[in-house]
């Protein structure tokens, strides 16, 4: 795991769409992974820009998002799938059949649960995968006690996340209480991972997540087990990290950071 620290959101924003904009230019067909959530929102404005300005090309490039709401269509203001079209999907020149999400409104939630699964696998697994963090610690919707080898399946939420979440609804009673979400399991076996937190509500959890004990109470602890993951942080977001000063001379000195500093 190595941990950059950015003096603001938008810059962590911009380092992040930077990473990811080199990895599909070295490899078109990348397969993404991606999350929703206020943070990713800074991300995504900057790939459309440079899909816009800089000709990012999103044309031969794969999704594959890490959750959605249950009993939510598509079309639900609330509904992650929604939340990507507006964002990220309709914007850029992404193939709307390479964009995948799981179904939350299948009839049989575990059989869905298993064609994701497959279709990752298909696709050859997922290269690149961002992530943001919950206040409770989850990565996707992998609340707390998900089993590290889990694989995409369906959870319940935890009072938790739907305090976080709930001021998002028109109707916060109608939140869903639960989700499909790509296991523990599913992001560990990713290549390469980004965790991208900005914002001081964040550092509490952020400094768990990164120099805490390994504990299934906090899934994104699981992170420090996985091969190739960088944590993108803001000064805020990065506040109660010990290591803080170790971080920021590596980030200076590591070679492979080299074009994004
Ligand atoms: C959403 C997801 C969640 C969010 C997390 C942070 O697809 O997987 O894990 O990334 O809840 O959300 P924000 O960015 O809104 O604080």
């Amino acid at each position: 795991m190595d941990v950059v620290i950015q003096p603001t959101a938008e810059a962590a924003y911009r380092l992040v769409a930077r990473v990811l904009a080199a990895d599909l230019r070295r490899k078109p067909q990348l397969v993404l992974g991606l999350a929703t959530g206020s943070t990713m929102e800074g991300v995504y404005r900057e790939l459309v820009r440079m899909h816009r300005e800089e000709k990012l090309d999103f044309s031969l490039c794969r999704t594959f998002n890490l959750d959605e709401y249950i009993g939510l269509p598509p079309t639900h203001p609330n509904s992650y799938r929604r939340f990507m079209r507006e964002r990220l999907f309709n914007l850029v020149n992404l193939d709307p059949r390479n964009t995948h999400l799981p179904d939350g409104m299948a009839a049989d939630l575990n059989a869905e649960c298993a064609r994701y699964e497959a279709l990752i696998r298909d696709a050859g697994g997922i290269d690149l995968q961002l992530l943001g963090i919950g206040r409770v610690g989850h990565i996707g919707f992998n609340e707390p006690l998900s089993a590290f080898r889990s694989r995409t399946r369906v959870k319940a939420l935890s009072p938790t996340t739907i305090a976080q979440n709930r001021s998002q609804f028109a109707d916060p009673s109608k939140m869903p209480r639960r989700a499909i979400t790509m296991g523990v399991g599913t992001i560990l076996d990713t290549a390469r991972c980004i965790l991208l937190a900005t914002g001081a509500a964040k550092a509490g959890i952020v400094a768990r997540a990164v120099e805490g004990p390994i504990t299934g109470m906090v899934s994104a602890t699981a992170l420090q087990l996985h091969p190739r993951c960088h944590v993108v942080v803001d000064k805020a977001a990065a506040a109660r990290l010990k290591g803080r000063d170790y971080y920021r001379w590596t980030f200076e000195n590591e070679p492979e950071w080299e074009p994004f500093r």
